[in-house]
Parts: structure tokens; C-alpha cells; sequence
């Protein structure tokens, strides 16, 4: 570990291109040796006479398949832990319930260098002690919640454990406390700034707010710059998932083009999503995954399904690990509503378990202002329009409210007659995606 005024760890932030790719090289070594105890990546490395003293270069991971969602939920809960049960301290699992779930392990070590990489993240952009931060994701489950505060306090900011929601609170917090560091969901960016408007405040003259990382959901290049205008600050892209500890996989630099990604704790491929082949940087394809530091759950290849791409060049911060461009979209039909991500087949469990809805239903994607809106449209019986209109809200109500259940989300639903919604010829079309596209993202 070595701090300077750029670097929070220069050891690891100022290596040179072949540094970087030994201690990759020695790293990965490691990995495989860790998850030869494993019931997935066991059978998998012998299968592909792979092993630590084998492995004479990075591309060698290649012969071993790709790691799928799939494969974690099939291994869900315990499956894929490499380590035993009482060196376990903590969990998340990403959205959903409905066969949908995957757990993600940490031991106390993972936590730690965790907290250590958004350390990293945020003092890249000018975080340090004496700023105040202020964390409006869902703590709980969502990993940006306990991956930002412990990272934040790992920096030694004070740290303002706000949580999603609540937004008169949020904004009298940020002035009461001088916060000058936000985390927080774009679309939620955008939804406060109308709550300034109607507290009668102007961010850039009633609050001290100088950064914030926007992340969880894909945005473009426009909206980064109406929120900066609008609360007069500087706004980095914040990216990672779940499956690879949460935040802190790849963020941006104060040139703000393109996010570091940490190849010193991932190892990145982008990959064509129908040939899986390796595609050449500056080319769009599938973000593919490996962690190279986590003890619990070392995840291989993993297919991430968001589509981006390596951006080629040198970065003028001087940092060597690789950059992403923003995220472009999915390669499977996942979306993300207010930070929280949905599989449409999630819908359809709840729906299908409800009797008085019918076949038919779609879900509609809209944008508003630049925020994503999902609204659910069910046909029902016909029975529950000839009958007492309170029946109808009762379900309606009950369709709400298991759905939010399920997605963490309140959906809108509409109840419409039976044979009303379009009928699709051969496969359902059950997602509408109205969203214009965005420019720039
Ligand atoms: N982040 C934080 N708060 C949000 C939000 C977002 N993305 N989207 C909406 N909100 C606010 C609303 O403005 C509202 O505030 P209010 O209390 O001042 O009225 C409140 O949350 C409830 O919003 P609503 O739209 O009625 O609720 P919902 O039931 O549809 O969603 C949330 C509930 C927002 C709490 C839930 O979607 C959530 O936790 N989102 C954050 C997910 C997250 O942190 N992801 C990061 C993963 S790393
Ligand atoms: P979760 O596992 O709940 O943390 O969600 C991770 C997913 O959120 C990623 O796979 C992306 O699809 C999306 N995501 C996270 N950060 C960003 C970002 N900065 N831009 C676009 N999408 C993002
Ligand atoms: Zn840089």
C-alpha cells in the first residue's frame, strides 16, 4: 500500500502494462488453485487440464466455459464457496426471489479489499477526509448501500447513511450536514432535482455539493451534464454488479472518459454475445468477468451481459488499467427501473399466481424526463368488469402489491378486458420498450 497525493494505493494504481499483467498472471494462478475444491470449477478445470502450474498465460483461462447466471442460481445458496462456513461474514443477493435469486459471499478479507477498491474509486476523484458523504442507495440487500459506506469509510469521509427514498430528509441532510459528496441512482438525480425546485432551493447557493457517482442503471453523456449544471458539481460513472462484489469494479478518473476498470482485482474479456469470441478493443461485445482477489466466491468468466467496450488509448491520468465505455445496453432482457433490476419473467410468476388474471399481459417501458417507468398491462376475467368495481381495485391492489414484493419496485398496472391487449403472431411479445433511445449512452 502506498498513498500519494494522486494515488490511494500506488502499488497497485501505477504499475506499468507488463507489471499489471504479471501480477494478473500470478494472481490468476492463485484463483485456480483456490477453486479446485469448488463444485462448479472442479470438474470444469480437470475437464480442461487446466491447473495453476499449467497456466502460462491469461488467454489460457479461455479453454474453461463461460459462467453464467445460471450456473450461480444453480448453485444457490451455498454452492459456490470456497471456503468453510465460520470464515463467512456477510451476504448479499441480488433483486428478485422467484428461482431468480443469486448469493454473493464475503469473508472478512473480501469485505476489506472491497471497501478498499471503492476507497480507491472515490479518492481518484478527489475524495478525502474532512468531505462529507452521503450514500442515497438502498442500503440492505443492494451492495451499493454497504459497498459505498464501508468504502467511504475506509477513506475517513463522514459518511451519511441516507438510503434510497425520503427526499425532503435527503436534501435537508445535504444542507444541515455541508454534504459534498453524493452516491446516488441517475433517475433519482433527476426526480430530486424537482424536489429542490419545490423546497424553494438552489443547489449551487444553499448546498456545498462539489462530486457525485452515478452508477446502478445506464444513462447518457446528457444527463451527466443536466446534473452537473443543475447542482453545479462534477459527476463520475460508477459501475459493478452484485456477482462481482457490487460497486467498484471500473469508475471514472477526473477526465471522466471512460470508467477504470480494476484489473488488478478483475480480469476483463469482451466478448461477441453470439459467437463468445473475443472481440478487439474499441469493439462492442459482452463484458466478461473473472474476480482475481475474492477468497468466498471466486467467480470465472463470468457473462455479465452488459454490452460495452474497451476503450482504446492511453488515459492522461496515467492509470494503465483499461477503461469501459458507458454501459450500451444488455445482451438478455433484463432492464432496470430506479436502480432495481427486473426480469420480465419475474412479472409472470406473479401474475400466473393470481386467478383472476387471464393470459395475456405486457409490460410497457416508458421514459419521462429521462426516467425509466414500467407500467404492467393484465388482462382479467371478464367476470370482474361485469361485477362491483371494488373487486376490480382489490386486484389491482393485490397485483401491485405482489409485484412490488417480488421486483422491490411499484409498478403501475392497468386491468384491461379480456382479448383487449395486441395478440403477437407465434412467440408472445411480452416486453414493450418505448424508451426513446438515448443519445450518447
Ligand atoms: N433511489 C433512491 N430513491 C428513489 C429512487 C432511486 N432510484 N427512485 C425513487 N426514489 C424515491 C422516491 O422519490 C420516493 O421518495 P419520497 O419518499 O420523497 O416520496 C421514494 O423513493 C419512494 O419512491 P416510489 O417510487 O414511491 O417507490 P417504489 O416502491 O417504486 O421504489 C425504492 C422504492 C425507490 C426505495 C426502491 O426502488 C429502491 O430501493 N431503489 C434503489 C435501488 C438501489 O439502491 N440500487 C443500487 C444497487 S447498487
Ligand atoms: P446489481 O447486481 O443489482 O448491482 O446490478 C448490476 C447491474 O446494474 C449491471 O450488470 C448493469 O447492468 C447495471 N449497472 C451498474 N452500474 C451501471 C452503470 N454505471 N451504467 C449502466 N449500468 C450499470
Ligand atoms: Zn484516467
Amino acid at each position: 500500500m502506498k498513498r500519494t497525493d494522486q494515488y490511494w494505493d500506488a502499488s497497485v494504481e501505477a504499475l506499468s502494462r507488463s507489471q499489471l499483467d504479471q501480477l494478473q498472471l500470478r494472481k490468476l494462478k492463485q484463483v485456480l488453485d483456490r477453486v479446485q475444491s469448488s463444485v462448479l470449477y472442479g470438474p470444469r478445470l480437470k475437464e480442461a487440464g487446466l491447473s495453476s502450474a499449467g497456466l502460462s498465460a491469461i488467454e489460457d483461462i479461455r479453454r474453461i466455459p463461460f459462467t453464467t447466471k445460471a450456473d450461480l442460481r444453480s448453485q444457490y445458496p451455498f454452492g459456490l464457496v470456497c471456503v468453510p462456513k465460520d470464515r463467512l461474514v456477510r451476504l448479499h443477493v441480488s433483486s428478485g426471489t422467484t428461482g431468480q435469486a443469486t448469493a454473493v459471499l464475503y469473508t472478512r478479507g473480501d469485505v476489506d479489499r472491497w471497501a478498499d477498491l471503492l476507497a480507491r474509486c472515490m479518492y481518484m476523484t478527489g475524495a478525502r477526509p474532512g468531505h462529507t458523504f452521503q450514500n442515497l442507495t438502498g442500503y440492505g440487500m443492494f451492495t451499493g448501500g454497504l459497498g459505498f459506506h464501508y468504502g467511504s469509510e475506509r477513506l475517513g469521509l463522514l459518511t451519511i447513511p441516507s438510503g434510497a427514498g425520503n427526499s425532503k430528509r435527503q436534501i435537508q441532510l445535504m444542507r444541515d450536514f455541508g454534504t459534498n459528496i453524493l452516491h446516488i441512482i441517475p433517475s433519482y438525480a433527476l426526480r430530486l432535482m424537482d424536489v429542490l425546485g419545490e423546497m424553494g432551493m438552489d443547489p449551487k447557493h444553499d448546498l456545498e455539493l462539489k462530486i457525485a457517482y452515478l452508477g446502478a442503471e445506464p444513462y447518457s453523456e446528457e444527463v451527466r451534464r443536466r446534473v452537473e449544471d443543475f447542482y453545479g458539481i462534477k459527476v463520475y460513472n460508477s459501475y459493478g454488479l452484485s456477482e462481482m462484489n457490487g460497486p467498484g469494479v471500473a469508475f471514472e478518473c477526473p477526465f471522466q472518459s471512460g470508467m477504470h476498470i480494476w484489473e488488478d482485482a478483475y480480469l476483463v474479456e469482451i466478448v461477441d454475445p453470439e459467437t463468445l469470441e473475443p472481440v478487439e478493443d474499441g469493439t462492442f461485445g459482452e463484458l466478461v468477468l473473472t474476480t482475481l482477489d475474492r477468497e468466498a466466491m471466486p467467480i470465472l468468466r463470468y457473462r455479465t451481459r452488459d454490452v460495452t467496450r474497451i476503450l482504446p488509448g492511453d488515459c492522461p491520468c496515467g492509470r494503465v488499467h483499461r477503461r469501459l465505455d458507458r454501459i450500451r445496453g444488455r445482451s438478455d432482457d433484463m432492464f432496470i427501473i430506479k436502480g432495481v433490476n427486473i426480469f420480465p419473467i419475474q412479472v409472470e410468476h406473479v401474475l400466473m399466481n393470481i386467478p383472476e388474471v387471464g393470459n395475456n399481459y405486457v409490460i410497457v417501458l416508458r421514459r419521462e424526463n429521462d426516467i425509466d417507468e414500467m407500467l404492467v398491462r393484465v388482462e382479467v376475467t371478464q367476470e370482474l368488469f361485469v361485477e362491483d368495481m371494488r373487486h376490480l381495485h382489490r386486484v389491482r391492489k393485490e397485483i401491485v402489491r405482489n409485484l412490488k414484493n417480488e421486483l422491490l419496485v411499484t409498478p403501475a398496472v392497468e386491468l384491461v378486458e379480456p382479448n383487449s391487449l395486441p395478440k403477437s403472431e407465434g412467440k408472445a411479445v411480452r416486453l414493450l420498450d418505448q424508451r426513446t433511445p438515448r443519445k450518447g449512452g
